[in-house]
């Protein structure tokens, strides 16, 4: 069983992806962390984020970079956004995203992107949305935790103008597949969301059964 799930910046996405892969016994991929590791690998180098030739130099990163704790900032996810316009850049991390995606026995792959090209065959697709506000609260609060100091409305600010770039760039934009259940955590606290998503997942896998696919 493949299960895709997309979504914003801070929307949940990434706490549903984990906790479904525990759920079915499935292994996960945050595919968000390979754009981070291309645009930190691109700031590493010197090279501008913005420019197609510096960003794919940067897509032949050490694997070792995706255990850089670095990779989780603010930083790094504005460099992920931005290095991830380039439609080469996307193309070189396809394939590790096809491969993870069609091992046996299935896979949870979580980003923006994975219903619609990575895995357009899901078994099960979820579009995790929340408000600008539900998501910049959480991440403000995540950074609390990490002991840095950020201000609310940045937060918000930055979010915005990533959601922007995620949802008008040309190539794989943030946009939910047509067959994708959306899922509004913006009022739900994370065991909630959980719970949902591991719902929407069942009920589609057992009409998936029924219908002998
Ligand atoms: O999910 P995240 O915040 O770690 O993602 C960081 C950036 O990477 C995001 O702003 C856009 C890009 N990304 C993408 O284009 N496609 C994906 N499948 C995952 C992330």
């Amino acid at each position: 069983m493949i299960i895709a799930v997309d979504g914003p910046t801070a929307s949940g996405k990434g706490t549903i992806a984990k906790a479904l892969a525990a759920h079915f016994g499935l292994p996960h991929l945050d595919t968000g962390l390979l754009y981070r590791a291309v645009g930190r690998q691109c700031a590493l180098n010197g090279g501008n984020p913005d420019d197609p030739a510096d960003a794919l130099r940067a897509a032949a990163f050490p694997d070792s970079l995706l255990a850089d704790p670095e990779l989780r900032s603010e930083e790094s996810g504005g460099l992920a956004s931005r290095v991830s316009i380039h439609p080469s850049v996307r193309q070189s991390l396809y394939e590790r995203q096809r491969a993870f995606a069609l091992q046996p026995g299935g896979a949870v792959l979580d980003g923006r992107d994975i219903g619609t090209v990575i895995a357009p065959e899901a078994d099960v697709k979820l579009f995790v949305v929340a408000s600008v506000a539900a998501r910049a609260e959480r991440r403000f609060r995540e950074m609390q935790a990490q002991g840095r100091s950020v201000s609310l409305a940045e937060i918000a600010a930055d979010l915005e103008a990533r959601d922007l770039r995620d949802r008008t760039r040309a190539e794989a934009p943030l946009v939910a597949a047509p067959d994708a259940a959306v899922l509004d955590t913006s009022n739900l606290d994370r065991d909630e969301a959980i719970t949902a998503a591991i719902g929407i997942a069942e009920s589609r896998r057992n009409t998936e059964s029924r219908q002998g696919t």
